[in-house]
This record gives C-alpha cells, structure tokens and sequence, in this order.
C-alpha cells in the first residue's frame, strides 16, 4: 500500500486535537485483519458463500436450530482463535487521548475488548452471550463443553436449565430490533460526537448505518475508512482509502506523533 499520510486530510487532524467527543463507528472490515472473513466482500464475505435467510434469521433457527447453533459455535471457536489487530490497537490507544471516546461495533466478536476497548457498545449482540430462546436467561456453557468446530457443523443447541427451551445465539438477526439500551447510546453519540469515525463496514444495513447519517446531519466531521469504496464517499467529509490496520495507526502518528 503507498503511503496514505499525505491523503490524511489536515482537517480530520485539527479536529481530533480539539475534539471533546469521538466516536469510533466499526464493522467486519475491522476485524478482517485478524483473519476474520467479512459478510459482503466477494468472494471471501461470509454472505457470499452462505444464505443469511438459512442462519441469521429466527425463522432459520426455528426450522433447523442445530445448522444455525454449529454455523454459530464455528464463528464463535474462529474468533477464540484469533487475535487483535493494529486497527483494534490504535482504536483502543485513540480512547486516553480525547477527553470522550465512544466506541460503536457492528461485530459480535470480543476484539476490541480484548485490545483494551473499554465499554464497547455492540449494537449486534455478542457471540458470547449466548441465550435462552424462550425466556432470555443468559446461558453459561459447563466449563470445558464449549465446541470447537473447525468449519460449519450441525450441533444440536444445548438446553435452559431454567425453562428447557433451546438455548440461541445472542446476535441481533434480520427481522430483529436492535438491543434498545445500545442503540439509544450509539444515537446520542453520534448526535453530540465533533468526530465521527466510521470503518471496516459496508454501511449497507440498517438501522446501524442510520449513525453515520445522524452524525452528518448533527455536523460532525465524518470519516470512512475502508479498502474499497462503499458508495458513502461523497457523504462523508474525510473518506480514506485503506485497511484499517494501516489508517488507524498513521490516524494516531500524525494527531498525537504516537
Ligand atoms: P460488511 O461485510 O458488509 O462490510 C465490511 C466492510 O469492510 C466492506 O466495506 C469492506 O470493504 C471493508 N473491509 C474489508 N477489509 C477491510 C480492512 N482490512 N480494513 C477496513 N475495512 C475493510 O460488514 P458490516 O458492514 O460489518 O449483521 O456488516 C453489517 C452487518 O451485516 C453485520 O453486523 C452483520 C451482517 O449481516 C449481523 O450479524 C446482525
């Protein structure tokens, strides 16, 4: 990749210096350096070589749980295997340097977490917080059950202690509302934030990419960065061209000289 320092417009950096609140926007794109495959990019994107309408709706769930729980408990065992990458360091060293950082995630792995993110607002659910289907009580796997397939597998999903019904992913499908708490939190971050970053995501689903268009609109100076373009390049004030984990990091150097 050339040099992107010289692309890095002069404005995105005043405005990190005196910013008083960022917002971190992320999505797969993110985690991809870490080996983790994308939804939509061709070819390698999840959604390219699997139906969502056959593993991430409820629907799916209900007519086979046990293709949906393996599909799940092989998402969950990759991302157990992979480690934080430069994108989810620089996010994490990005927080003790404005005064208020808030970090929004499409992803359901725990990356940023365990890149030092602190109070991450996921506004897709977790992998690990698996629940119960019928009456929402969190489940805590036996130590030592967890599965660890090492491609999709048909798993039959473990059972409630409490009710007995099926316990299911804990992702936000399609056909589902957005956890409430999260998602008010991410609305009023990009409301007030003075820089809203957005990175590694298509901006292709809603509501999530609503954020980037409330943090236009509330006049923020907005950012993308990804590879590839994503048709939001004349939307937002900075777009920036590049894998993550090469942007953040030249992100930070030129701010701060980190
Ligand atoms: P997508 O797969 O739609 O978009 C990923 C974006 O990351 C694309 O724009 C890629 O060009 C970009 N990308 C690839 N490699 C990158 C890198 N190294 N650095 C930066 N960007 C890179 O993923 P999302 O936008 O996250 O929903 O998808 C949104 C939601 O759709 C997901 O949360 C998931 C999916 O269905 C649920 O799980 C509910």
């Amino acid at each position: 990749m050339s040099d992107i320092r010289s692309e890095i417009d002069p404005r995105l950096i005043a405005a990190l210096r005196r910013a008083a609140h960022v917002v971190v926007f992320t999505g797969a794109g993110v985690s991809a350096e870490s080996g983790l495959p994308t939804f939509r990019d061709r070819q390698t994107g999840l959604w390219a070589r699997f139906n969502p309408s056959d593993l991430a709706t409820p629907e799916a769930f209900e007519r086979d749980p046990s293709l949906v729980w393996g599909w799940y408990e092989w998402r969950r065992a990759a991302v157990l295997a992979a480690q934080p990458n430069a994108a989810h360091r620089a996010i994490a060293a990005l927080a003790p340097r404005v005064p208020q950082l808030t970090l929004i995630t499409q992803n359901v792995d725990d990356l940023h977490e365990r890149a030092g993110s602190r109070d991450v607002v996921h506004l897709h659910g977790e992998l690990s917080s698996s629940r119960c289907a019928g009456c929402r009580r969190p489940y805590q796997p036996a130590e030592g059950s967890a599965n660890r397939p090492t491609g999709p597998a048909r798993i039959e999903p473990p059972r409630c202690a409490a009710c007995g019904d099926r316990i299911r992913p804990g992702v936000v499908w399609f056909g589902e509302r957005l956890p409430e708490q999260p998602f008010r939190r991410a609305r009023e971050a990009a409301h007030v934030c003075d820089v809203f970053i957005c990175c590694g995501t298509s901006s292709r689903v809603q509501p999530a990419a609503s954020l980037t268009d409330l943090a236009i609109a509330a006049g923020a100076l907005t950012v993308q960065v990804d590879p590839n373009p994503t048709g939001r390049e004349e939307d937002v004030s900075v777009a920036l061209r590049g894998p993550a984990g090469a942007v953040l990091p030249q992100i930070l150097a030129l701010t701060w000289g980190a």
